[in-house]
């Protein structure tokens, strides 16, 4: 039998066009099987701070019971008494992400607490640069880990479920750095350039065999979070210097023009109920996108983007995008 073509009016998500349209349901808005939250479970990884922490919260405030992880035991059990005092049903569970047995024990504990899982936002990540010619093992493995892995264990652990039961969402947190390469952010770019094509893949994968799990990527610009202080996760970088006080002293001018990330929170419940794959919360980073795009399609070389591009909302100071 020959395929009926597929037009743009047929709301062919464009990741799903080189695949065999013959064989794929297209999920439109109208049809997210994650419309109504309340009383469904949400697994968020990252939730002791930033970007998981306000999503706990968002959900929470949709009716939904939490299970959330984070390798910081006493501000993850901060959020969770925070959180259970406005009347939400929480556990948590102390997990490095990057540890495949964690990951597998957490789904667990997740299931058993809880009865069962329907939202799981892979989210805990840190931030970390370097040079290809300077960087150690240890330096990609620190960012890749959580980053990468991170994911890659949220998904393998949790999926198999949403896909059993035929109704979920899952949320990757990859960054504006998922869809464009910033100068000096090497090993990040890497890990959220990973975390876009896993989930991309992903929301083909489960279109292509009919089910109703829904997949969101998160793409955000710079939000007010702790991410800058990542280099707390490695003893040998955590001492007191002068160098770091004046890179915190700027760091923190830069967090304070961020995003809020109750913001960030409220466009990923919304992209949840409403089944929205790409959720870019700063303005220019499809633009952005798009340019990279542009120069592949026009063959030409890359552009260079410095790290500012995150707050000037995906236009490089020089217009070199
Ligand atoms: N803040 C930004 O500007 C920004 C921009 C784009 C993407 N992101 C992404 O958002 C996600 C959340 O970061 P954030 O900005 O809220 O930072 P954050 O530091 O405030 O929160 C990250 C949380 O993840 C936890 N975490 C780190 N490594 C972990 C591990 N191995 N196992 C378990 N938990 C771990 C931390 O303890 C922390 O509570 C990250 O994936 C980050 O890359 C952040």
């Amino acid at each position: 039998m020959r395929c009926p073509p597929v037009r743009a009016s047929d709301g062919v998500n464009p990741v799903l066009k080189a695949a065999n349209p013959c064989q794929i349901r297209i999920r439109t808005k109208a049809e997210a099987s994650m419309k109504e939250l309340q009383g469904k479970v949400a697994a968020i990884t990252g939730a002791a701070s930033g970007i998981g922490l306000a999503m706990a919260k968002r959900f929470a405030r949709a009716g939904m019971k939490l299970s959330l992880a984070d390798r910081e035991e006493k501000p993850l059990e901060a959020a969770a008494t925070w959180l259970r005092e406005g009347g939400a049903e929480v556990v948590t569970r102390v997990v490095d992400v990057s540890d495949a047995d964690q990951m597998d024990a957490y789904a667990a504990s997740t299931l058993e607490t809880l009865g069962g899982v329907h939202l799981v936002c892979n989210n805990a990540g840190v931030g970390g640069g370097g040079l290809a010619w300077e960087m150690t093992t240890a330096d990609w493995e620190f960012v890749l880990g959580p980053n990468l892995w991170g994911v890659i264990h949220g998904v393998r652990v949790f999926t198999k479920h949403l896909v059993e039961q035929n109704e979920g969402h899952v949320v990757n947190t990859a960054s504006m750095a998922g869809l464009v390469s910033v100068q000096g952010l090497l090993p990040y770019n890497v890990s959220k350039h990973g975390v876009v094509t896993l989930s991309e893949t992903l929301y083909a994968d489960l279109q292509n065999a009919n089910k109703d799990v829904g997949v969101s990527v998160l793409c955000p610009g710079f939000v007010n979070t702790q991410i800058a202080n990542a280099d707390r996760f490695r003893a040998e970088q955590a001492e007191d210097s002068p160098e770091r006080r004046a890179r915190q002293a700027m760091i923190d001018q830069f967090m304070a023009q961020a995003m809020s990330p109750d913001v960030v929170a409220d466009m990923v419940h919304d992209a949840v109920v409403e089944g929205r794959f790409y959720v870019l919360t700063h303005s220019g980073t499809e633009q952005a996108a798009l340019a990279r795009v542009q120069r592949i399609v026009d063959g030409q070389n890359p552009g260079r983007l410095d790290a500012g591009l995150f707050l000037r909302g995906g236009r490089n100071r020089a217009g070199d995008n």
